[in-house]
This record gives structure tokens, C-alpha cells and sequence, in this order.
């Protein structure tokens, strides 16, 4: 077979049966190995669509530039896809991602601009509002915006699902995918459901990110949101290719879990994939465990390739700098809180309390910031400095309720949190919180944090 470029190979690609991973797990656990994409990862599908369709609307011309905000897998389909068709390439991505997927990108042709990851979405220094920018200001230049473009999500429903069908004839029962954009998991989801309502869906979230907790409650929880490693899942957005009707279920996967699954993916499969692929099996095989009968067929996709990761989870000192090895004893929040002793109690006052007997309390027990609640709930926090100077300022504060001068919530993080990104919490916030294994509540101070590393 001969084909007149690159982008014709894209698609098709093998469907796999996992072996020994999944030992234990009732059913057939088959992935969709996504790596053999010529740009090695499953966003060539729509990155390609996603240009074909813009040149459809007349919004690309001849000549013309493509800028993304993007993790470097779409950068590379947008890459391959401007190479076949004569387009320039601006790229913004996040800084902490890969060098090597950086590196890859320049490869290809691209130019990249590296933003800060610990920013908001709207902060003009954001990858999202760096591109936006761009996109203004160079003339002819076409922004695809993965997140909102439909086109994303149609690329799947169009390639991916059908793929799927057809390999497995009809014969799936689960699908699971890690939600980013959304695209890979709702396209694909809408087409398997549409020939057969009665197949379940699983999306593969991180701690850190919005997603689960905006489907099961229907709030989006700014406090869900915080730094975690894990590249390409994920959000502290909600992009419009998630459609939350084509997503059953969702299970969160820690950094550390998906590391290592990732390195088993490798070791034990033969499938040298990438950090998402090893959230999308650990948290789908979670899920298979407890719901999976004999004879029914799960399929994961996994998105993208393990050389853009050689220097992280392929790297054994990374690994353990990192706490993910399991020679490494001391290296994440759980730590810190086993390490305390059985009889701790999260210091806390309620929202209706007066200001004056939450003072109290805190001088009391010395400490220096204190979690607000409404009954079960944490809904803010009182810190000694901001609640000192709002006093001076006015004293009669003092016979308030706390709902009147407290903070922001402190932000919760998980478990299996690492040291280096607690300490780039709380240096530049307050103190965290976490939930342990008993859904009890504790604070992590800069003192713990301290302490820990110096052990
Ligand atoms: C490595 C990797 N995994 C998973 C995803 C998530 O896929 P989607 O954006 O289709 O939700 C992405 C998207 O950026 C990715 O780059």
C-alpha cells in the first residue's frame, strides 16, 4: 500500500489484549494501542480534523498559521498535519511538561513557547491566554482550540469508535478512556453507545482536577484544583468536547499509581506507553475489579507513547525523588500523617461561631490558621496574619460571625501527594488539607512539610 503522506496512516490502530496486569480481574481487557499513530499519539486523529474541517469553514487559508495551547501530542498532529498541507506552527505549552516533548515539537518544525503551569487559565501568562493572544495579534492565523472545538471529539466518534465496533465485532460491554479534552473519551463513548446503549463508560480523572467531583455533584470545586504531574489528564476546566452524559463513571488516579502502572505497561505487557496510559489501566482495572463479570469485554485506549517520558517515569532517580519508588519511605502527605500519632483531631471552628471565640481557640491550641466549616463542610479558613489586620481595621469584627471575615477554603490535595508539590502549595497559599482512607480531615502545614524533609 502506498499513500501520498503521512496523514493517510493515521487511524487504525491495534487493538491488544492485556495478559498480566489484569490478573485476578474477571472479563477480557483488550487496549487500543494509540502509540502507533505516525505522530505516536491519538491526537493526530483530531488534529487532522480539526485542520480539514477549518479549511471546510474557510477559517484556514493558504499560507496560513496554526497556534495551540497544547501538551505536545496535539502539537505533534497539528505538526504532521501542517507539514502535508503547507502551514506554519506556533505552539504554548505548559512548563511542566516533558523537555523531550518540547524538543519533539521543534523537531517537526514548530516553533514553542513555554508558559507557567501554576497559573490560572485566565491569567494572561496562561498557556490558554498566551495562544488567544497570538491568535489576535498574527493575521491569518487559525487557533483550534482542542478544548472547545468540536471537531476534537467528532474525530473519534468518526475513527476511533468505529475502529473499536468493528475490531471487536459489537462484542464490548466497557470502554474507558482518560478525559483531557474530552474528545477521546465522549466522541468514541457517543458512537459505541449509539450502537448499543448498553455499554458503560468509564473516565479516568486525576487528584487535582474538576472533573469528578463536577459529575457527581454538579459543582465545580476550586478547591478540587491543584498541581499534580501527570500529564495530558485532567482538568481545572470544564472543555466542551467533555460531555458528561457520555460518561458513566469516573475514578481518580494518583501521579504515583499511574507511574507505576505505566511501568508495568512496559515491563510486563511490552507496551512502552505513556503516564496517561497507566492512569487510564489503573483506574479502569479499579473499576473492572469490582463491576467486571466473565464474558463481558472492557476496552482502554491508551493515548500516547513512553519515549517523551524517559526523563520522568522512565527514569529510576526520578522515580525516587519522586516517592515512587517503593524504596522510598518518606515522600508524600500520607506520610506525614501516618507519621502522627492515633489520637490527632483536626482543629476547626464553624462558620456561625464569633471571631472572638475562634481567636480564642486558636491562641489556645497555638496555632496559627484553622479551617471554617458549615456543619461537615469546609468552606473557608481564618489565618492569624489577614485576621489581625482586618481587626486593627475594624475592631468591632471581634463579635462577628466567622463567615464575615474568613478566607478561602485551603485547598485539598491527595493522598499520595509528593513533598515538592505540597511545598509549592503552601509556599505560596495556606496550609492543605487531605482526606485519609477513613474520609477524616487533616492540615498540612509549612511546619509538617519542613519537618518531613528534614527527617
Ligand atoms: C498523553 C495524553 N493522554 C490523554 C489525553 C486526554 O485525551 P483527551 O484530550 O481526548 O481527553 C491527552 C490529551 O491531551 C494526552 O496528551
Amino acid at each position: 500500500m502506498i499513500y501520498n503522506s503521512i496523514i493517510e496512516t493515521i487511524g487504525n490502530t491495534p487493538l491488544i489484549r492485556l495478559n498480566k496486569v489484569n490478573q485476578g480481574i474477571k472479563g477480557e481487557i483488550l487496549v487500543k494501542v494509540e502509540y502507533f499513530n505516525p505522530g505516536n499519539s491519538m491526537k493526530d486523529r483530531m488534529a487532522i480534523k480539526m485542520v480539514e474541517d477549518a479549511e471546510a469553514a474557510g477559517i484556514l487559508k493558504p499560507g496560513g498559521t496554526i497556534i495551540e495551547g497544547t501538551s505536545g501530542n496535539t502539537g505533534m498532529g497539528l505538526a504532521l498535519a501542517a507539514i502535508a498541507k503547507g502551514y506554519k506552527c506556533i505552539f504554548t505549552m505548559a512548563d511542566k511538561q516533558s523537555k523531550e516533548k518540547i524538543d519533539i515539537l521543534k523537531a517537526v518544525g514548530a516553533e514553542v513557547i513555554v508558559c507557567p503551569t501554576n497559573v490560572s487559565p485566565e491569567d494572561p501568562r496562561s498557556y490558554y491566554s498566551v495562544a488567544r493572544k497570538l491568535n489576535k495579534d498574527i493575521p491569518n492565523s487559525f487557533y483550534p482550540n482542542q478544548y472547545d472545538n468540536l471537531s476534537n471529539a467528532l474525530a473519534h466518534y468518526e475513527t476511533t469508535g468505529p475502529e473499536i465496533w468493528k475490531d471487536t465485532a459489537g462484542k464490548i460491554t466497557h470502554y474507558a478512556a482518560g478525559v483531557g479534552t474530552g474528545g477521546s473519551m465522549c466522541g468514541t463513548a457517543k458512537y459505541l453507545k449509539e450502537q448499543n446503549p448498553a455499554i458503560i463508560t468509564v473516565g479516568i480523572d486525576t487528584y487535582g482536577s474538576v472533573f469528578k467531583k463536577y459529575k457527581e455533584t454538579g459543582i465545580f470545586d476550586e478547591n478540587e484544583v491543584y498541581p499534580y504531574l501527570t500529564e495530558g489528564i485532567g482538568e481545572d476546566i470544564l472543555p466542551k468536547n467533555v460531555d458528561f452524559d457520555m460518561i458513566d463513571h469516573f475514578v481518580k488516579v494518583t501521579d504515583k499509581d499511574a507511574a507505576v502502572m505505566t511501568r508495568r505497561l512496559s515491563r510486563e505487557e511490552g507496551l512502552f506507553v505513556g503516564w496517561s496510559c497507566g492512569s487510564a489501566v489503573h483506574g479502569a482495572l479499579e473499576y473492572a475489579k469490582e463491576n467486571l463479570k466473565e464474558g463481558d469485554r472492557m476496552v482502554i485506549i491508551l493515548p500516547d507513547h513512553g519515549t517523551r517520558y524517559l526523563g520522568k517515569i522512565y527514569n529510576d532517580d526520578w522515580m525516587r525523588n519522586h516517592g515512587f519508588l517503593e524504596d522510598k519511605t518518606f515522600g508524600t502527605a500520607r506520610d506525614i500523617i501516618t507519621a502522627r500519632n492515633g489520637d490527632y483531631q483536626l482543629l476547626v471552628t464553624q462558620q456561625t461561631d464569633t471571631v472572638k471565640a475562634a481567636i480564642a481557640l486558636m491562641n489556645k491550641t497555638s496555632v496559627s490558621q484553622i479551617p471554617v466549616m458549615d456543619g461537615d463542610h469546609v468552606v473557608g479558613c481564618l489565618t492569624d496574619n489577614k485576621l489581625l489586620s482586618k481587626i486593627i481595621d475594624n475592631p468591632d469584627l471581634k463579635d462577628a460571625p466567622v463567615s464575615e471575615v474568613m478566607e478561602d477554603s485551603m485547598k485539598f490535595v491527595a493522598l499520595d501527594s509528593t513533598l515538592d508539590v505540597l511545598s509549592s502549595m503552601v509556599d505560596k497559599e495556606k496550609a492543605v488539607l487531605v482526606r485519609d482512607e477513613k474520609h477524616q480531615i487533616h492540615i498540612i502545614t509549612k511546619h509538617d512539610i519542613l519537618e518531613a524533609i528534614t527527617k
